[in-house]
């Protein structure tokens, strides 16, 4: 029987990419990139364009997390976003969200060629499509902003998916591209004249001007906090900017529309396809998203888009699932810039609502064009100091409510009294002499018992089926079984638990 690799992102089984070496004593740069996902490299390559020496350090490999995760599609359409841009913040500040995203394109078209990056990279229509009588109109509202914003969207009622749509949102000229081959062949071209990428090097502490590694210090004039969310309690985004998690699944497949699609319908449905180079071609579906750590919804969310797979494609047996998480912003707009008005801050950028990989291109430039005083249009749009709770409205209330529920009770309703009550590959938030404790047991019957109580703030984790790993449902921190931390805010590992 043929085994696939659990929680494996297709992108990063299919990629194979440069080691780059670990940090070592102490090095000095102009600006110390601490995460090397497309933001860190992106803004680590451009800087380096402008003169300044850079040390990109990543706790685990380039390019291989959120971004390696996604389902890569390069396009400035981003669902419904510029109606909903309008209303907030007018037409020219909506006018300036679509520009930055085409702009990202370009640049990524750009350094691609520049660089000699395969990357897969190819241009596709981006459709936004409805079945359903109730969202045409919003399609049509849609279609009618982004041309008046001067996006190329047109209104087109058939599209080459295998069922019939009522309406759909084209955007011609887009693309999509293999997301793990192009942060790690754009960070190859980062090293040498005193700049450097470093992997396995956790940033465990920092300074505006220092970065501690669990291997070596950096020292700059400037640190970019390029990881996905800034790292503990810096400018308190983790309050901002709220966690969604979505499964994500691939397959080989004997027809493939041509096309990136995205349902507005619920549950939402996100399709493209990629053509690898033994001429097979995968269908990517992600969609329905759900809260990180929620094992009961992730659980539906994952029969969801495999039901909608094979339900509408001729597809051989699903090869990788994964589950991949993004932030939401208060307002829809990404926060990107310095993280405080005042005195010395961080380069930062977040809150890119699953939409990272143009959003988080134009954070590069944004971020390179603000260390060299140049005068950049987006910046008062994404400004990372424009950080009010209240303006989050009601949504935001709620969900920072949700994260006081998980402060004190925790999500997992069953709780297991003792480790002989798991069945092998199952797990659980026990209570164990006072403490709340996570545990797997493995399928050879080793139980893995780690502190349920995340160290950034003190949420419990939930349990994620698909990668096997414990993610935090208050802001988003993952964790391997082990403890090991994978993606912040935390940067301390779950605290050990004995076994008895
Ligand atoms: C299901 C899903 C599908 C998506 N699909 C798309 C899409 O089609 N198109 C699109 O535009 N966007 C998409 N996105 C969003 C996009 O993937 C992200 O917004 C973007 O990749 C974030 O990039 P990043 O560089 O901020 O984060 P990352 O790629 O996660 O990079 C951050 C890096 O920082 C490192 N790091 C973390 N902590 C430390 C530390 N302490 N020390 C050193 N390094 C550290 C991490 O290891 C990581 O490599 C999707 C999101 C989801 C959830
Ligand atoms: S990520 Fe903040 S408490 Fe867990």
């Amino acid at each position: 029987m043929t085994s696939f690799p659990r929680g494996q992102a297709y992108w990063n089984a299919t990629a194979e990419v440069p080691d780059f070496p670990r940090l070592s004593g102490d090095v000095s740069v102009d600006v110390a990139v601490v995460g090397g996902g497309i933001v860190g490299v992106t803004a680590a390559r451009l800087m380096k364009d402008r003169g300044l020496t850079v040390a990109v350090v990543e706790a685990q490999r380039v390019g291989r997390q959120v971004t390696g995760r996604s389902t890569a599609k390069v396009s400035s359409q981003h669902g419904l976003i510029y109606q909903k841009l309008e209303q907030k913040f007018g037409e020219d500040r909506a006018r300036l969200y679509g520009e930055a995203q085409e702009a990202a394109l370009r640049m990524i078209r750009q350094l691609a060629a520049q660089h000699g990056i395969e990357c897969d990279l190819e241009e596709q229509a981006a459709y936004t499509y409805t079945r359903e009588e109730k969202h045409v109109s919003e399609i049509e509202e849609e279609v009618q902003v982004a041309q008046r914003l001067g996006l190329p969207a047109s209104l087109v009622r058939t599209t080459d998916l295998p069922f019939d749509v009522l309406a759909a949102n084209r955007f011609d000229g887009q693309a999509q591209f293999h997301p793990t081959k192009y942060v790690a062949g754009l960070a190859k071209t980062v090293p040498g004249d005193g700049s450097h990428v470093f992997e396995h090097s956790r940033a465990v502490d920092w300074e505006p001007t220092r970065v501690v590694t669990d291997h070596g210090v950096v020292t700059a004039r400037h640190v970019v906090m390029a990881t996905h969310i800034p790292l503990g309690q810096i400018g308190g985004y983790y309050a901002q900017a709220h966690p969604m998690a979505e499964p994500v699944i691939a397959a080989r497949v004997q027809q493939a529309p041509e096309g990136m699609y995205l349902s507005v319908d619920k549950p939402s449905h996100s399709y493209r396809l990629h053509r690898n180079s033994d001429g097979a071609t995968y269908a990517i579906v992600a969609g329905n998203s759900f809260k990180p750590g929620h094992t009961d919804e992730e659980r539906q969310a994952v029969e969801d888009v495999e039901r909608w797979l094979t339900e509408n494609f001729e597809a051989g047996p699903i090869e990788y699932r994964w589950v991949n998480e993004d932030y939401s912003s208060m307002d829809g707009a990404p926060f990107i810039g310095w993280s405080s008005s005042i005195g010395e801050g961080y380069l930062v950028a977040t809150g890119f609502n699953a939409w990272g990989i143009t959003n988080g291109t134009a954070a590069g430039v944004i971020l390179a064009d603000l260390l060299e005083g140049r005068e950049n249009p987006w910046t008062d749009l994404f400004d990372a100091t424009r950080v009010k709770p209240v303006a989050g409205g009601p949504k935001f209330v709620k969900e920072n409510l949700k994260v006081a529920a998980h402060l004190v009770t925790g999500y997992l309703a069953r709780r297991p009294k003792s480790y002989d009550e798991l069945a092998p590959g199952d797990a659980a938030i026990m209570e164990i002499d006072g403490e709340k404790v996570a545990a797997f047991k493995d399928e050879q019957g080793a139980v893995h018992a780690v502190s349920a109580v995340c160290p950034h703030m003190g949420c419990i984790v939930g349990w994620n089926e698909t990668d096997r790993t414990w993610d935090c449902p208050c802001h988003g921190s993952r964790f391997e079984c082990s403890g090991e931390v994978t993606h912040g805010p935390a940067v301390q590992p779950l605290g050990s638990h004995i076994t008895g």
